[in-house]
């Protein structure tokens, strides 16, 4: 039997938690044969939540589960995780500036960043939820130096996969019929969802999704702003944030980093830039990458047209003017 692999959730009282967490005790983030150790972090306001949360994973008898840390104690929470998701972070709320909101969580990812460095096992795997996600990961990267920053990772897995399920809708095919969409930058509504290279297996063979749609009015106007605004529609639909898909593609991303991205297939994940695509290095941006033996590379060589540069560069702009913001919360 494989040794339980002690995976992370921070932020385990709130919406996304709660979806979250019996994803992995029943093995969809790293599979069917994987035990697992919960650890859950949450505050103390959410402590009676929190252990509300662990009386229901004892009692949904999980065979996967080996145990559960429940806990308001980051160095505790943190100790000897092999996977860390962090979905906590500090909410947007009526009225607050920018500024504001950015400086809570500057301070929240410095303090779990030193909290994972100092007390996360080896090779500990990071992936950031929580808004502004690239940022958080960004100060988590910087403020945790001895943990090689090809294993600090954001999510926009949920992006890539409504790019999927809207190109699935308009196509009338199967969403796992489609594959190679690209989201690049930033986990906002700059980032660039970029069906150029995408395609779909037809009975035909493999064709790309700029023939089928035959319309590329839609692929560059309405498609791009239904995946960009699909995080508000969902709110305004259920008064609450998207938590089921952004759970289940949370699990997508780390499963396909630790098992490997099947051949012929990419995904988007926010990483560290290596300046590739002449991304500005220095900023955590969402490429097309392909992992195998739980590492990702970025898929090189790919054309980019006028039109994706421009969305390419603007998105690479947002985040820099992020990252300002962050350090300037930091002096
Ligand atoms: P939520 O408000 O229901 O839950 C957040 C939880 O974090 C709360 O239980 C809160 O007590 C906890 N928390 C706050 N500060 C903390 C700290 N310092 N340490 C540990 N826990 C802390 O929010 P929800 O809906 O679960 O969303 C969580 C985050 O994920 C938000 O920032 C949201 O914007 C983001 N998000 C990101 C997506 C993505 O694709 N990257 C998609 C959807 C949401």
């Amino acid at each position: 039997a494989k040794d339980p692999v002690r995976v992370l959730v921070t932020g385990a009282a709130g919406q996304i938690g709660y979806a979250l967490v019996p994803m992995i005790a029943r093995g969809v983030m790293l599979g069917a044969d994987q035990p697992v150790i919960l650890h859950m972090l949450d505050i103390p306001p959410a402590a009676e939540a929190l252990n509300g949360v662990k009386m229901e994973l004892v009692d949904a008898a999980f065979p996967l589960l080996k145990g559960v840390v429940a806990t308001t104690d980051a160095i505790e929470a943190c100790t000897g995780v092999n996977i860390a998701v962090m979905v906590g972070g500090f909410p947007r709320k009526e009225g607050m500036e920018r500024k504001d909101v950015m400086s809570k969580n500057v301070s929240i990812y410095k303090s779990q960043a030193s909290a994972l460095e100092k007390h996360a096992a080896v090779n500990c795997k990071v992936l950031v939820v929580a808004n502004p996600a690239n940022t958080n990961a960004l100060i988590l990267k910087e403020f945790a130096p001895s943990i090689p920053e090809e294993n600090i990772t954001c999510l926009t897995r949920l992006d890539h996969n409504r790019a999927l399920g809207q190109i699935s809708e308009r196509l009338n095919v199967q969403v796992s019929d489609v594959k190679n969409v690209i989201i690049w930058g930033n986990h906002s509504s700059t980032q660039y969802p970029d069906a150029t290279h995408a395609t779909v297996n037809t009975p035909a063979g493999e064709k790309p999704v700029r023939e089928l749609v035959a319309d590329d009015q839609w692929l560059n106007t309405e498609f791009i702003t239904t995946v960009q605004q699909r995080g508000a529609a969902i709110i305004k639909a259920r008064k609450l944030s998207s938590a089921l898909s952004a759970a289940s593609s949370a699990c997508d991303h780390i499963r396909d980093w630790v098992l490997g991205t099947p051949e012929g297939t990419w995904v988007s994940m926010g990483v560290y830039s290596d300046g590739s695509y002449n991304v500005p290095s220095g900023l955590i941006y969402s490429f097309p990458v392909t992992c195998k033996n739980g590492e990702w590379s970025i898929i090189q060589g790919l054309s980019i047209d006028e039109f994706s540069r421009n969305k390419l560069d603007l998105t690479a702009k947002e985040l820099s003017e992020e990252k300002d913001l962050a350090y300037s919360c930091l002096s």
